[in-house]
């Protein structure tokens, strides 16, 4: 459910006409709708909450850091997921309480962790022993405890796309399952730390609920050899991972999600974090573009539009499927043909749609990829030193640009002509 939808034979965001934003700040950009943002936020709290759980939903901000998103979600109570010192900067300028900031990653620095520890966040959540070790240490040092969780890896197949599984033996993440308990030994021997927590994250875009029910149970069988070994585990950090729908997907709804979690982990006395990022975003964004001209090929039909693989990787990076829609709202039973939809940058993999069917469209005409708000503007880049993209909220009637399209000095500015190659 979101509220991008046709009004008066044209797409609107809310209450705002996506080609008025298109005239006023040009193409391509990035619109998101505040209501989806509030709506997501709010079904995914209510299920929790039905089913009883003690949750706090922390968004897992690399789907979408933008200030203003995580503000949002802050404003209705939620914390941030983050993984590295940027994401924790990010989350505190949007008014995130630290106290409700868990820091993940693979590959936390010395330095990452010694500046989420003097923050005083919620939680660490290690990957490694060497990470242990190291957050031991930087903590100590400055006599504070650090409350933590170790993440396992419960070697579980999500089901997911291969690049983002990552509960499996083989994957980089967590401690092994079957080690978990040594490590938390260790943990408690340390200083600087308390293993308080155990944090479980399996994959992204999961569209069945049995790889999460399976982890859990494990989850649950390593609460009980905890607390008995001695260590006091009162929350569970379950990760994000839900699958939002992008074509005929039909993932699980949250209340079926959070009754396994009831089901499998409900009597424990714990306090739940959650740490969604596509669940609340994915769907509450579009991505705008105007085509820049048709081009019959060959055999084909291309669509060149404005925006590229640099603004919107997904597609060319998991062959990940993307609706594409006409601005103008396509008249009843017009003739559908096959198209490609291409982006202008030198690749072949810069490409959003191949053969898709679209109604007649024309150069200058404006279209929207779907379900663009989560990894899209966060994984952008300027590659063939293309500006990144302005991205837009709407609330209601009303829009703002909450990041504006850099100029091209902006993007030079950073760089700079060593003495010799300068012309003085
Ligand atoms: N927690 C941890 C530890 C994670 O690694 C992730 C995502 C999340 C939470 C949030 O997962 P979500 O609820 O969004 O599924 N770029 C890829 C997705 C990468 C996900 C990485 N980790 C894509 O565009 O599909």
């Amino acid at each position: 459910m979101n509220h991008f939808h046709y009004s008066n034979g044209t797409l609107f965001a809310e209450d705002v006409a996506i080609a008025r934003i298109a005239r006023e700040v040009g193409t391509p950009f990035y619109c998101y709708s505040t209501a989806t943002l509030e709506r997501h936020y709010t079904v995914f709290a209510e299920a929790l909450k039905s089913a009883g759980l003690d949750a706090t939903i922390c968004f897992a901000a690399k789907a979408n850091p933008n200030m203003a998103v995580i503000r949002t979600f802050a404003q209705l109570g939620a914390g941030a997921d983050v993984v590295s010192e940027g994401e924790l900067r990010q989350a505190l300028a949007a008014g995130v309480p630290a106290a409700r900031i868990v820091f993940s990653g693979v590959g936390k620095t010395r330095h990452e962790l010694e500046f989420a520890v003097a923050k005083g966040i919620f939680q660490i959540n290690v990957e490694s022993e060497p990470e242990l070790e190291m957050l031991s240490e930087v903590a100590a040092a400055r006599g504070l405890v650090m409350p933590i969780a170790i993440r396992v890896n419960p070697d579980v197949d999500a089901g997911t796309h291969a690049k983002i599984t990552t509960g499996k033996k083989e994957n980089k993440f967590g401690i092994e399952w079957t080690r978990a308990r040594e490590v938390y030994a260790r943990a408690k021997a340390l200083p600087g730390v308390e293993p308080v927590s155990i944090a479980c994250h399996i994959g992204s875009q999961l569209t069945e609920l049995d790889p999460f029910r399976e982890a859990f149970l494990r989850v649950r069988d390593l609460v009980a050899m905890l607390r008995a070994d001695g260590i006091d585990i009162r929350r569970l950090d379950l990760g994000g991972g839900l699958g939002v729908p992008y074509d005929d997907e039909t993932p699980p709804e949250p209340k079926a999600y959070a009754e396994v979690i009831k089901a499998s982990l409900g009597d424990l006395g714990c306090r739940f974090i959650f740490e969604p990022g596509r669940l609340l975003v994915g769907n509450a964004g579009i991505l705008v573009s105007s085509i820049i001209r048709v081009k019959e090929g060959s055999t084909r039909t291309f669509l060149i539009v404005d925006a590229a693989m640099n603004d919107l990787a997904r597609p060319s990076l998991y062959d990940a499927y993307h609706s594409i829609f006409p601005v103008a709202e396509p008249k009843a039973g017009a003739p559908l043909a096959e198209v490609d939809v291409v982006g202008p940058v030198c690749e072949t993999g810069d490409t959003f749609a191949r053969q898709r069917r679209l109604p007649p469209m024309r150069a200058g005409d404006l279209l929207a990829l779907g379900t663009a708000g989560a990894y899209g503007a966060a994984m952008s880049s300027t590659y063939n030193t293309r500006p990144l993209i302005p991205e837009v909220l709407v609330k209601g009637a009303d829009y703002a640009v909450i990041r504006a399209r850099p100029s091209y000095e902006d993007m030079r500015s950073l760089e700079s002509l060593p003495g010799w190659l300068s012309d003085d």
